[in-house]
Parts: C-alpha cells; structure tokens; sequence
C-alpha cells in the first residue's frame, strides 16, 4: 500500500524543506510540493521534521560479557530503539578463539531471527587470528556482505588482541575494501593498573574511571593510526571519549589519513562525577572507555561540528543496576561495563545539540544517521530522504518536551542514566522501509521483520572517503 507524508519540513544533511513524500513498496518514489494522495494512506506531519531514520553504528544486544550477558536482546532492544527513533543498528557479532567465523555469524543471526524490529546489520568482532580464522576471514566478509571488522586494544582478560592481529586485520581490510573499526584504550596497562588499586584495597565504582587514564586511550588512538597507515588502511576508532584522542584523529586527518572517530551521547553530556555518588550508584555509569572530567566534552562537540569525528553510536551494553551491575557490589573491576543508550542515542544528540544550538539539524541528521551509512556502506539504500532509498523515515516534533525515565524507557533495564532530564523533541511515528513500527508514540511493529542488510565492500571505499 502506498503513503504519502503530507506537509512535513524534509530534512538531510544537505537540504531543509517543505516537501510530500510518496512512498511505494518499501521506497520513497517522489519527493515534492502538493503530491496527489490518490489511494495512498496519508500521514500528516504537519509541523513535524521528517527526518531519515537514525543509523546506529554501535550496538551490542545479547552479548556476552564480563563473566554474564547483556540484559537488551534483539526484542527489547530494537523495539527501543525504534521509540527512539533508530531504524537500522549495526550489532557487533563476537567471535572467540578456534570458533570458526561462519559459527560465530550463525550464531547472531540466530539471536536476531524472529526479533527484529527493524533492519541491521553486523559487524565482526575479532580477537586474535588463528590460521584458521584468518584464512576464513575475507570470504565470510564478502558471504555475509560485512564491511567492518572490529578490533579491541583493550579487555586484556576477554577480547584483547595482539598489535600483530590488528595489523593484519588492516592488511586484510585493506585489500578487501572493508574498514577496522577499533577500541583504542591500552588494555594490558589498564590490567596492571586495575590489580595495583585491587591491592590497595581500592573498592568504588570511581576506580573504574581512576584506572583507565585518558593517556591511555590517546596512546592506543595513535597506535592503531600508525598501524593503519603503515598498513594503507582506513581506520573508524569507535567510542572517542577525550581530548587526547581527538587530538591524535585530527592530526592524523590533517595529515591525509583515512581516520574516522565515532562518539556517544554520555561523552557529550556526562562526566566522571557520576561514578563518585555513594551507595554503589555509580556503577551505573560504568562503561569504556569511562566518562571523563567535564572540560572534555567541548573537545568532542567541536570535533563533532568540525567533522573531524563524524558519527554518533549508542554502544548500547545494558546490565540491570539491582541485577548484574551488582556483580562489582566488592570490587569495581567485577562491574559489568556498559549502559542503556539505544533509545535515547537520537534524543540526547538532539535536545543537547539542535535545540540547545551546538548544531544544525543537518549535521544533527549527518552524524545521527548520513555519516554512518556512508562510512559502513549503507548509503544511498539508507541514511537519507531521497527516490529511490528506503522509505525509513522519523516524524520527529522538535517542540515536545518529554522527560527520560526508566519507567517510561523500553529498554529491558531498571534505571537510566538520563534519569530526570527533561529532553526538547521527540519522535512521534517511525516508518521502517514503509511500514509503521511507531505509530503515534505506540509500537505497532512486527518482531521478525528487520532484515538483514548485506553490504557491498567495495561502496564502502568509495563512500567513506566523500567524508
Ligand atoms: O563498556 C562498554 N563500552 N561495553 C561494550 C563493549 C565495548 O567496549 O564497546
Ligand atoms: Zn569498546
Ligand atoms: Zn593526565
Ligand atoms: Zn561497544
């Protein structure tokens, strides 16, 4: 059946106007001033943005982790993100050891099946590479139709992997056209670092953040640089939280390199103060990289307003305060690491960016949805309003005042570190490739029918360097 989208202001990254969409099978087939509604069910955005669906390029739903798993599943989490106004989520699918790759993806689409609200895609993790592994690698790339590899400097105990994995993860990606996305913290000297305060008795939430320095994290960002251009390769350095690393992007993109820089909404809004509340509450501020002083975020938003960093992920990694996050309750090191930011990931950047005047909506639109698919090979299929893309649209009011709560959230976690703030605009219905999974603040989706997105390798290369 067709829509038509009367009377709503189209925003993109380039372009703001008033404009009818037309929507048939799954795709926008018109854009323009006064469409005939002729048989089509009309939607009135009156008032409203009509924005494209936001793009989240950082979500972990299901996943194992620090010794439990994750309390979002492919349920909870992408009916909340679709609350929120995401239509596609990148999830990172983990692989360990000796596992055969094409288990480990077997394996994920399991947890998605049947689930999804909306579309996804994955990205794969690596820790280190065995002959096996390798040799599997650049065939389950093009198989799956994956065009980013992720790999951590950091988890010494579960994910880390070796300078020489991550260098030959560069090598590979380059030669296939892919991109390695990587979590830039030093994580063999965060262990000695956790164990010396583990001695010291240290005990607090607080030592999560003590121990992670953000020399740390600039050290690894400029490491995995180096590798990456040594390797001709491009590099997105995911979850940037500080000045030290944005630094090492922008001198590195001054320089001509390939370097990409992603950031979360908590970086931008909270800081380091939060794990120090007494009575445990700080833990549910745990996460890493960990928040930081205050007078970083300036760095990052000006990053942001400069392009220098280009996308906004969620990392959404949720554990209950009254359940897992307990697991640390006698030592912060036992915390499992990760928060709720799927559904509020489009809000925050929002409210913090557009309405308070740090950004345009149409950097708001660049770095929520544009640049991610660009950069990971979705684009033109996603991340814009234009003939011929799918029809994954937000009708978003930009003057609706709306409190964030975890009584209120639909994630499948008892807090919320946004507990209390009041946020300018919301979504108010959300179309994935046409149809309705928000209608009117109400859920009227269908678990099971997010599809997969295969994605070409080689459009990335050529995308990702319009950026
Ligand atoms: O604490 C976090 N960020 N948990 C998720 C795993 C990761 O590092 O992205
Ligand atoms: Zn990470
Ligand atoms: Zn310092
Ligand atoms: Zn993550």
């Amino acid at each position: 059946m067709k829509k038509i989208i009367k009377g709503g202001r189209v925003a993109t990254a380039a372009d703001a106007f008033e404009a009818d969409i037309l929507i048939d099978n799954g795709k926008i087939v018109q854009i323009g001033r006064n469409l005939s509604e002729d048989g089509a069910e009309t939607i009135d955005a009156t008032g409203k943005y009509v924005l494209p669906g936001g793009i989240d390029p950082h979500t972990h739903l299901d996943m194992p982790f620090n010794n439990t798993v994750t309390d979002d599943d492919w349920k909870s989490g992408t009916i909340a993100a679709a609350f929120g106004g995401t239509t596609t989520i990148l999830d990172f699918c983990l692989t360990a050891g000796e596992e055969k790759l094409s288990a480990a993806i077997e394996k994920w689409h399991d947890k998605a099946k049947g689930k999804s609200a909306i579309d996804y895609g994955f990205h794969l993790m690596i820790g280190d590479l065995t002959p096996e592994t390798e040799a599997e690698l650049p065939q389950i790339l093009e198989q799956e139709g994956i065009t980013s590899v992720k790999v951590f400097m950091a988890y010494a105990k579960e994910f880390q992997a070796s300078d020489r994995t991550l260098f030959k993860a560069f090598k590979i990606a380059k030669d296939l056209g892919a991109l390695v996305m990587v979590h830039c913290e030093n994580g063999s000297v965060i262990d000695e670092l956790v164990e010396e305060a583990r001695r010291a008795g240290h005990k607090e939430p607080i030592y999560h953040a003590l121990t992670r320095p953000a020399e740390l994290e600039g050290e690894a960002t400029k490491r995995a640089i180096e590798l990456a251009h040594i390797a001709g390769a491009k590099l997105y350095v995911v979850h940037v939280t500080c000045k030290e690393a944005v630094d090492e992007i922008i001198t590195a993109r001054e320089k001509g390199y390939d370097v990409y820089g992603e950031t979360c909404p908590p970086y931008l809004t909270l800081d380091q103060s939060a794990l120090a509340q007494p009575g445990f509450e700080g833990a549910k501020y745990v996460w890493s990289p960990p928040l930081r002083p205050k007078y970083h975020q300036e760095h990052l938003w000006n990053a942001l307003k400069a392009k220098q960093l280009q996308t906004i992920g969620s990392d959404q990694c949720s554990f209950s305060f009254k359940g897992k996050k307990q697991l640390g309750l006698n030592d912060f090191s036992k915390i499992p690491n990760g928060g709720p930011f799927i559904e509020d990931r489009f809000s925050i950047l929002y409210s913090e960016g557009v309405a308070k005047g740090r950004i345009t909506i149409h950097e708001f639109v660049d770095m929520i949805s544009t640049s991610a698919a660009k950069i990971f090979g979705l684009f033109p299929q996603k991340g814009t309003i234009a003939i011929g893309s799918d029809a994954d649209i937000v009708i978003f009011d930009p003057e609706a005042k709306r409190q964030i709560s975890a009584k209120t959230h639909h994630m499948n976690v008892d807090y919320n570190p946004y507990e209390g703030w009041e946020v300018t605009g919301e979504p108010i219905s959300v179309l994935v490739r046409g149809e309705y999974v928000i209608k009117n603040k109400e859920f009227v989706g269908v678990l099971g029918s997010g599809q997969y997105i295969k994605r070409p390798l080689k459009a990335v290369a050529a995308e990702a360097l319009k950026i």
